[in-house]
């Protein structure tokens, strides 16, 4: 059995998805979901859920070696990033290399790098004239979104769709395909 810690500090709805995945599974379980808002959505939907939480400030999360001690207390193996903005202190992507995943709502390497999250990401895409968008779960390295890609998948893009219908189309991707990606992973570590 693994131990996953979930990195959120948006609406979560990602992260519930994980959650409830995991919770009769004999593969993992979310242990912990650290977040770094204290007025974040995700707080409460991982305490409903039973989901330890831990909310870190700027200061907390970079101090060095922290948040990797803090992870080893709790015997955590694996990080899922589910809608979680700073990058990593490089020396918890070195203690948990290979085992840190973050999911992007566009197909990178398009609509990516600081600034490019969420609605910003859509409202790109849509300016772009894009007929097709999707999804991408890949490695975390130091830099925003340009780890080693692990898989993807794509959804069409109508003249009509907005913003707002491109995020729906994609987080439904998201729903579909985290879950099970981060299971594949967790088996094989
Ligand atoms: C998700 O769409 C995720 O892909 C995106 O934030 C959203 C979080 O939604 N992440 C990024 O943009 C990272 N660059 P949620 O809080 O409802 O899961």
């Amino acid at each position: 059995m693994k131990n996953l810690a979930i990195f959120a500090s948006g609406t979560g709805s990602n992260a519930r998805r994980i959650i409830e995945y995991f919770m009769q599974s004999p593969v993992a379980q979310v242990r912990l979901l650290l977040c770094n808002k204290p007025d974040a959505p995700v707080l409460g939907i991982a305490e409903a859920l039973g989901v330890p939480t831990l909310l870190l400030d700027r200061a907390a999360f970079y101090q060095p070696g922290n948040v990797a001690q803090l992870l080893a207390t709790r015997s955590i193996d694996f990080i899922a990033l589910a809608g979680f903005l700073w990058l990593l202190p490089s020396c918890l992507v070195q203690a948990f290399e290979g085992r840190i995943v973050n999911i992007h709502p566009a197909l990178l390497p398009r609509f990516s790098g600081k600034g490019m999250y969420g609605m910003h990401v859509h409202q790109a895409v849509k300016a772009a004239g894009e007929n097709q968008t999707g999804i991408t779960i890949h490695y975390v390295n130091e830099r925003y979104d340009e780890g080693q890609i692990i898989f993807q998948a794509s959804c069409p893009i109508a003249p009509e769709d907005t913003p707002d219908t491109i995020a729906q189309k994609v987080h439904a991707l998201e729903y579909q395909h985290y879950p099970q990606v981060l299971e594949q992973l967790l088996r094989k570590k």
